[in-house]
């Protein structure tokens, strides 16, 4: 069993230690593990191209990246190898770092577990032999541990965002880190509650790899949201019968507080639409298919109503530096 640790703090600092000790309780508890430092990687934004969406819903692809240039591909090998993960990132900005939200959107669409199964469905279907398919190893039930550390209580996005980079992948989170006051180098070391959690949760990620995981594997705070530990919830007061959106997992809901209790409460026959279970997936994949990538009937009207824009501005860009040649 390989456990993959990602970091993205400074190196050999708060974000690296906690990922290194929840390695060592993975190795201890009989995994093999690594670590990829996303420092050392180049990982370029997402295009937007949606080539990786197209690729899996009409050709039965395997939903590859089509920017080569970089290390994504270095990355999603590491991904496809591993049954596990340990993600850390330091707290910027009261979420993750932007390198990880970058690879976010790099493994989002073109790493939907619905997705890739759809894409396989398609292949086997059709008969189609061109090409590759979606890898086999994607579809293995992976676990992570993921950990956010900051220098202060600022971190209300890190642990839904952490949550988000490995949900497209249907990984079950064994247990969600958030690491307070954590702030100047290596200050981490000071705080053995944090340093014996992370060495506890990775022996839990292994142990609960070996039985076959399920959600009541999950050791960190509960959270409100009953699908996902979520404590980020959105208020749409406009909405009478669902006034309240659950901000990882999209189920909705009301949420009442009574006598300084807070309780989102969700209709059993609403859970099925929470998008970390694979029904709220594939009902996602249903409304692209159906609606968000279905040209608008007067398609064609494009490059004319386009004219108003097309010329409108010239981005500013910086001056490139030019070589003399002598
Ligand atoms: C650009 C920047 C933004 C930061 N924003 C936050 C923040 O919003 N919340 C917080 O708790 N810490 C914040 N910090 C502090 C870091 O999260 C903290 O120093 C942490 O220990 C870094 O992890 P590392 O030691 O693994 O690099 C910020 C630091 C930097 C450099």
């Amino acid at each position: 069993m390989k456990i993959l640790g990602v970091t993205c703090g400074r190196n050999n600092s708060n974000t690296e230690i906690l990922v290194k000790e929840t390695l060592m309780g993975a190795e201890a508890a009989g995994a093999e593990v690594e670590l990829v430092r996303l420092h050392d990687l180049t990982i370029k934004p997402c295009t937007g191209c949606n080539s990786c969406v197209i690729d899996l819903f009409e050709k039965g692809g395997s939903g590859h990246c089509t920017i080569s240039n970089d290390d994504f591909h270095f990355f999603d090998e590491k991904f496809l190898d591993c049954d596990g993960m340990v993600v850390g990132s330091p707290i910027y900005e009261k979420s993750p770092s932007g390198q990880l939200k970058s690879l976010n959107d790099r493994m989002g669409p073109s790493h939907d577990m619905a997705f890739q199964m759809i894409a396989r469905d398609i292949r086997q279907a059709k008969g189609i032999t061109k090409g590759t398919g979606p890898d086999p190893r994607f579809f293995k039930q992976r676990g992570a541990v993921l950990i956010g550390v900051g220098g202060s209580e600022w971190d209300t996005l890190a642990a839904p965002l952490l949550h988000l980079f490995v949900f497209p992948m249907q990984v079950e989170v064994i247990d969600k880190i958030i690491a307070n006051w954590v702030g100047l180098p290596k200050s981490v070391l000071f705080r053995e509650d944090l340093i014996t959690r992370a060495h506890r949760s990775g022996i839990q990620l292994v142990e609960s790899l070996k039985r076959g995981i399920t959600p009541a594997d999950y050791v960190g705070d509960p959270g409100i949201c009953p699908l996902c530990h979520s404590k980020l919830v959105e208020i749409r007061e406009d909405d009478k019968n669902y006034p309240a959106i659950c901000g990882i997992c999209g189920v909705r809901g009301t949420l009442t507080v009574t006598d300084g209790k807070v309780k989102f409460d969700i209709k059993e026959e609403d859970k099925h639409h929470s998008h970390v279970l694979l029904s709220g997936k594939f009902e996602h994949a249903k409304e692209l298919q159906e609606r968000s990538l279905v040209p608008h009937p007067n398609v064609h009207e494009i490059p004319e109503r386009f004219k108003r824009y097309e010329k409108y501005l010239t981005p500013s860009k910086p001056q490139k530096a030019v070589l003399e040649v002598k």
